[in-house]
């Protein structure tokens, strides 16, 4: 009697685990089927993990790697497959790349895979929609547009550079990509935060960034120890010390005010010597964003430009160093060199220095063109498209 108990639960189990991966092998193979002829072509790969991991496989960033070259020639520039636990079209098609980006918040809208959505948290621009994406992105842009061109600005990128570029000369071998990274994660740091390379501050939050970026394609399983974890964790971090520097420019702020107010002449030393001019500051006078927004815009700043200009940097050196690019490094040398001669010794350069290099910028646009910086955008379409030919 025992017995046949027991095995009734067994078949009961057993049925009960068939029952359950068939129902996971039918769930994700269903839009497949039920939308034959209605999408384009393509693969689904392995149940629930689809093809997410040879998507994600590391490839050289001179190519498109053997996951989009082997589909682009299976099923053309448009297919089906299965990323990130969702159906999804993948399109390396300019043209519909285009018409997709053009009709933002119409017929598509950001969507980032959950573990960015779980670090960079709800009002992150990356992840944010509609009317709240549309208010950071005009206050991403008036500040980009009004600080590009701050002699402030160029002069810190010039001496960071220089400074850079002395530390080689007693080096025999530097590895371009790590001198690379540092340079940029200087740069945006000052340029967002005001931090200067030496501080403390600036090593702890470069220490939690890197576990941060880890972080943004993994499993998002909340478990201590695991990628993921650990880059909520370096996250909350490093908005602890956004929160605290911006409590302590208020102060000062404060203090300066009534510095001020004592009768103290306003043009004083002390006061001008402390004005800054970064991201932060001007952020700070921004009354449309929220106090979590602010902490959130200067995350996405961060993230925004240190991965991306480190990586450039480093593809428009890797091209410059093969075989037939001598004539481009020698044509880039004249035109800088050429506008180093019309400026005084030690004088920095200016916006209107920069705006000369037009061999550059074509060297710049080059290399961004071939060098898959930012491999993919993610979009999630509102309503059923249909584009040209294509199903
Ligand atoms: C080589 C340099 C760069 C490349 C290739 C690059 C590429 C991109 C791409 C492709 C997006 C679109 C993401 C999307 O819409 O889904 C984006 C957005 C963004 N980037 Fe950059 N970026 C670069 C430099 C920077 C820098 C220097 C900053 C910050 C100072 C920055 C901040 C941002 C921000 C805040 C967004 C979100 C904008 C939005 O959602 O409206 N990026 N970037």
């Amino acid at each position: 009697m025992a017995a046949s108990g027991c095995c009734f639960w067994i078949n009961v189990m057993v049925f009960g685990l068939v029952g359950f991966l068939f129902g996971i092998i039918l769930n994700h193979f269903l839009p497949l089927f039920l939308k034959h002829g209605l999408v384009p072509k393509g693969s689904f790969g392995w149940p629930l993990l689809g093809e997410t991991l040879s998507f994600l496989n590391p490839h050289p960033s001179n190519s498109i790697g053997s996951y989009l070259q082997q589909h682009c020639s299976r099923y053309g520039k448009v297919f089906t497959s299965h990323l990130f636990f969702s159906p999804t079209v993948v399109s390396c098609d300019q043209e519909l790349n285009y018409f997709i980006l053009q009709n933002e918040d119409k017929l598509f809208q950001c969507s980032y895979p959950k573990p960015i959505h779980g670090i960079l948290g709800k009002v992150s621009m990356l992840v944010a929609v509609s009317e709240t994406h549309k208010k950071l992105r005009n206050v991403a842009l008036s500040l980009v547009n009004t600080t590009k061109s701050k002699p402030e600005f160029l002069n810190d990128v010039e001496g960071i550079a220089v400074q850079m570029l002395s530390s080689w000369k007693d080096k025999e071998q530097v590895i371009f990509c790590d001198e690379a990274r540092k340079f940029a994660f200087n740069v945006i740091v000052k340029q967002v935060l005001g931090l200067k390379a030496d501080e403390p501050r600036t090593a702890e939050i470069l220490q939690d960034f890197l576990l941060f970026m880890k972080g943004l394609i993994s499993l998002p399983l909340y478990i201590p120890g695991t990628a993921y974890a650990k880059a909520v964790q370096a996250r909350s971090r490093i908005s602890s010390t956004v929160r605290a520097i911006i409590e302590e420019r208020r102060r000062a702020s404060a203090a300066a005010a009534k510095y001020v107010d004592d009768d103290i002449p306003k043009n004083s030393s002390s006061i001008s010597s402390k004005q800054r001019s970064d991201f932060l500051e001007i952020l700070l006078c921004v009354d449309t964003l929220s106090e979590d927004e602010k902490v959130s815009f200067v995350l996405d700043s961060l993230l925004g430009g240190y991965e991306t200009t480190f990586l450039l940097m480093a593809m428009v050196v890797y091209f410059l160093g093969l075989g037939d690019s001598n004539p481009i490094l020698e044509q880039l040398k004249i035109e800088h060199e050429g506008i180093r001669k019309m400026k005084e010794k030690d004088e920095n350069l200016n916006w209107e220095d920069y705006k000369k290099m037009s061999f550059t910028q074509l060297v710049i646009n080059e290399a961004l063109r071939s060098g898959n910086i930012v491999k993919f955008v993610h979009r999630k379409a509102l309503k059923d498209v249909k584009f040209k030919e294509l199903p």
